[in-house]
């Protein structure tokens, strides 16, 4: 399986000269290392301007709506999603689990729908703090099980998880590999759980939170890291270039 490298845009650029620009450096550093599968997250008003020339790398929004039609302003829904050429979704991102109330439950609708209509689910899930005592363990545990609930074991092999602890979100305060190493074996087993270790296995992890060009390395020669969930560095060229290398 290939690492993957998804660039989540958020609410910027401001403009679709910029947008296509940033673009142009995922795609250039994407064309350059073919083993790493580049996906990107723009804003979605500026997706039309951008679809026409995406390749190689992976179109992806940043949330979908739970329903698939009808009353409901404001929203995109799966099948639109893939209309306009994505074939992932951000789901359950912190910021819209923060600014928007998203449930778990929420959260796990949201990746089933994406897998109806044949888009890959990135599922975000992460503590917002990392406590002395150990809480943020079971605060893991059941957000990821609430997240995952509707996902079958035959779809456990179609979804992304990305590991995002909010600590480490646009604070610059990344994690230590002895930490990312063991949640990342808590994550499994949650999996194991969940799925069997067979399946488990199968499941790709990302990891999200300041990653830069400075420290990429150190965090992809973590084991069991499947490549990264990057925000604030995807707009900053020299750095996905270097992110993008890291998981080559
Ligand atoms: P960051 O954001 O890379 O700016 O920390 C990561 C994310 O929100 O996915």
């Amino acid at each position: 399986m290939k690492k993957i490298a998804a660039f989540n845009w958020k609410l910027k650029p401001t403009n679709i000269k910029e947008a296509q620009a940033t673009l142009r450096a995922h795609k250039k550093y994407a064309k350059a290392h073919p083993d790493v599968q580049v996906v990107s997250a723009p804003p979605m008003p500026f997706v039309h301007k951008l679809i026409s020339d995406v390749s190689p790398v992976g179109l992806c929004a940043q949330d979908v709506s739970t329903k698939f039609d009808g009353a409901h302003t404001g929203q995109s829904s799966a099948a639109m999603l893939r209309e306009v050429g994505c074939s992932y979704v951000i789901v359950g991102h912190s910021e819209r689990r923060a600014e928007f109330g998203e449930t778990d439950t929420m959260v796990s609708k949201k990746a089933q729908i994406a897998l109806e209509q044949g888009l890959t689910p990135i599922i975000c899930f992460g503590e917002d703090d990392r406590d002395a005592q150990g809480r943020y363990v079971d605060l893991l545990t059941e957000q990821l099980k609430g997240s995952l609930e509707l996902i079958s074991d035959k779809n456990s092999s179609k979804i992304v998880l990305a590991y995002e602890p909010i600590w480490a979100i646009g604070t610059g305060a990344s994690i230590t590999t002895d930490d990312l190493f063991s949640t990342l074996i808590l994550i499994k087993k949650i999996l194991v759980d969940i799925y069997g270790e067979r399946r488990a296995n199968k499941v790709q992890i990302l990891y999200g939170g300041s990653v830069k060009d400075h420290n990429a390395d150190e965090l992809a020669a973590v084991p069991g890291v499947s490549g990264f969930l990057v925000g604030g560095a995807s707009h900053k060229p020299e750095m996905v270039k270097a992110i993008i290398a890291s998981l080559a």
